[in-house]
């Protein structure tokens, strides 16, 4: 059943850049304050900033333990293969969405070809992998895990890295690590790992948007 949707959604990503949209995941609410002004009319800009970053931290979807400790099996199956995977996501997300290559600052002026292309989609897919492999491990300790994941997001806006392009990766991560984990992909591995994921990349984006 698992397989079957999630199938369905790969291939719609592939092949049709429009409906990918609608299943790339979103936290829209992360993006302004309320813009339904009406609703807030007596709220001072500063207060009406602060409840909204309160709403953005009390929606953290933090993944269960339960999917914590089922990501955590497969990370085995993942990891022996971390080059790779990281790899795949970023050239993935290049092939479907070649626009982003220009925001991928040490790509700018490479191509496919060129020697050392492919080193710098692997350097930062391992950088990628490496901070999943930090917040599966860290998970006990939250304040730290919610720190990296900051520091992260602000250094991304650094790089001009924008929050769609982080809505995008999160969803070729899941494609890759479904390709990755071949038969051990299903309802709770595609539910466990699209948590972490939804988590890694809402808390980066907190520092990216507010
Ligand atoms: C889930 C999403 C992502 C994660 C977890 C992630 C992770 C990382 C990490 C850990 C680093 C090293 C930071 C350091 O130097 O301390 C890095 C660097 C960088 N990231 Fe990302 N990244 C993500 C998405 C993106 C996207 C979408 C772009 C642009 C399209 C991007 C562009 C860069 C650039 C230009 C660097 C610096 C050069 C490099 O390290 O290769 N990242 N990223």
């Amino acid at each position: 059943m698992g397989n079957t949707s999630s199938h369905k959604q790969h291939q719609s990503l592939e092949y049709d850049q429009n409906k990918a949209v609608d299943v790339i995941i979103r936290d829209d609410h992360l993006l302004s304050p309320h813009s339904d002004a009406d609703d807030h009319s007596s709220l001072t800009p500063v207060a009406l900033r602060r409840q909204h970053m309160e709403e953005v931290t009390a929606n953290r979807p933090i993944p269960s333990e339960e999917s914590f400790q089922c990501a955590e099996i497969t990370w085995a199956i993942l990891s022996e293969n971390r080059d790779g995977l990281g790899t795949e996501v970023f050239v993935r997300m290049f092939e479907s969405y070649p626009d982003l290559k220009s925001a991928f600052g040490p790509l700018r002026h490479m191509n496919k070809k060129d020697a050392g292309y492919e080193d710098v989609l692997r350097a930062h897919g391992i950088r990628v992998l490496s901070i999943v492999e930090q917040v599966l491990s860290k998970r006990h300790n939250m304040e730290e895990v919610l720190s990296i994941l900051h520091d992260l997001g602000r250094k991304h806006l650094t790089f001009s890295a924008k929050v769609e392009y982080i809505d995008i990766v999160s969803q070729m991560f899941l494609f890759a690590i479904e390709s990755a984990l071949k038969e051990k992909w299903n309802n709770s591995t595609e539910k466990s790992w699209g948590e972490i994921i939804r988590f890694v990349t809402y808390v980066m984006k907190e520092t990216m948007v507010l």
